[in-house]
């Protein structure tokens, strides 16, 4: 019945631990779900209240524009400015998308033929591999290792492949390891993009979870990165609002008309109601970002501590809410024993690619009380494993 698409699809890399996890919870143990990159944060009441107010209003009641309002656009080009200092033509250089995944998946139809390459990194949020595929594509893997600080090595690349290469994709600060990349790296990407006439696909969704002095940049900050680059963009993890699919994507003029290209054939936009409320999303953002910080900054101290505790080799994330942790062992295995010693689910590395084998990713996505809860199990283990 399945296209051969969808029948090369890879299983579905976390069903063994969903499965352990409603196993446990059939059993009576009180589960405690790291496993999931969803905040637990409501989205805050003033988005709420912008939503409810723009739902009555008749003009959202009608089909919207496929690239999403201006009034929505001009707010996001005023946001990169502030938060980045970059310019952008919200008519031509911005384009709504019903959650920066949607975009993420539909990109590559926009620039791939049958057959062409395309660049990917290895441990990685899984859409990107499967959207190039999708697409015809072929993935050619970029290991992300922690020896290189989980960037890519770009020297690494054959010359012939990266000149056979249509594009690549990238996301700094990084799902999962939690890694960032600087300015430096992103000049030397946009150089290679430009030599090789690559283009560069950016996923940004996290530059507002950070912890340290400075925010993340963004790709676009570098000089020539608009000639070769865009940058996918969120409100998800940023105001808390994953679940109202409010996303876009920035940059060169010609790649987000190709996106838009792709996406008019196939979507009708977002809901206006939704994009009314993005934009006090995004005019709010700072305060909204700031206390989001202060909370997953607690919750990944508190976590840090315990998986040091219970042996762990991890370092504290630069940026987003994940902790990437090596385990030296299989990472299903390590993941299936948490669950059953401790009753505490997380995601096997593997799950993210081959790269990921021996890690497990952690995340803060779950109230303070219920992390703290986690770490007080991995200390009692300890201390039970100690008496022996
Ligand atoms: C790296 C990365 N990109 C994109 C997304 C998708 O975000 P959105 O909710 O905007 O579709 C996620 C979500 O977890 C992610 O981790």
């Amino acid at each position: 019945m399945y296209s051969d698409r969808i029948k090369s699809l890879p299983p579905y890399p976390f069903a063994a631990i969903d499965r352990a996890k409603l196993a446990a919870r059939k059993k009576g143990v009180d589960v405690i779900d790291l496993g999931v990159g969803d905040p637990d944060l409501p989205t805050p009441q003033i988005i709420i209240e912008a939503l409810c107010n723009a739902a009555k209003d008749p003009q959202n009641h009608r089909y919207p524009s496929y690239e999403g309002k201006i009034e929505f656009r001009t707010a996001v080009s005023e946001w990169y400015k502030e938060t980045f200092g970059v310019d952008l033509d919200p008519e031509s250089e911005v384009l709504a998308l019903i959650g920066s995944k949607e975009g993420i998946a539909h990109g590559p139809l926009a620039f791939l033929n049958p057959g062409n390459l395309a660049l990917v990194p290895d441990p990685a949020y899984p859409v990107y591999k499967t959207a190039v595929e999708f697409a015809g594509g072929v993935p050619v893997i970029l290991p992300l290792k922690r020896e290189n600080g989980f960037l890519p090595d770009l020297d690494a690349i054959t010359s012939d492949v990266a000149r056979k290469a249509r594009l690549i994709f990238l996301n700094y600060p990084n799902n999962p390891t939690g890694a960032c990349a600087d300015l430096g790296f992103f000049k030397k990407l946009v150089d290679f993009a430009t030599d090789n006439n690559l283009i560069v696909l950016h996923d940004n969704p996290y530059s507002e979870v950070y912890f340290g002095d400075g925010r993340p940049p963004s790709i676009l900050e570098v000089e020539g990165a608009r000639e070769v680059a865009v940058e996918f963009h969120s409100l998800s993890k940023t105001c808390n609002m994953t679940g109202w699919r409010a996303g876009f994507v920035v940059g060169n003029e010609e790649i987000v008309q190709g996106i838009g290209n792709v996406k008019s054939n196939i979507d009708s936009g977002n809901f206006g109601a939704v994009q009314d409320a993005g934009i006090v999303a995004l005019r709010r953002s700072r305060e909204i970002a700031a206390g989001m910080r202060e909370t997953y900054r607690e919750r990944v101290e508190l976590l840090y501590s315990g998986l040091k505790k219970i042996g762990l080799e991890v370092e504290k994330p630069e940026a987003t809410f994940y902790l990437w942790a090596w385990t030296g062992g299989r990472s299903k295995e390590y993941t299936r024993k948490l669950i059953d010693k401790l009753g505490i689910v997380a995601t096997p590395g593997v799950g993210f690619g081959d790269y990921g084998e021996g890690y497990v990713r952690f995340s803060v996505t779950q109230p303070t009380e219920r992390i703290a809860e986690a770490v007080e199990r991995m200390e009692r283990m300890v201390a039970e494993e100690r008496s022996l």
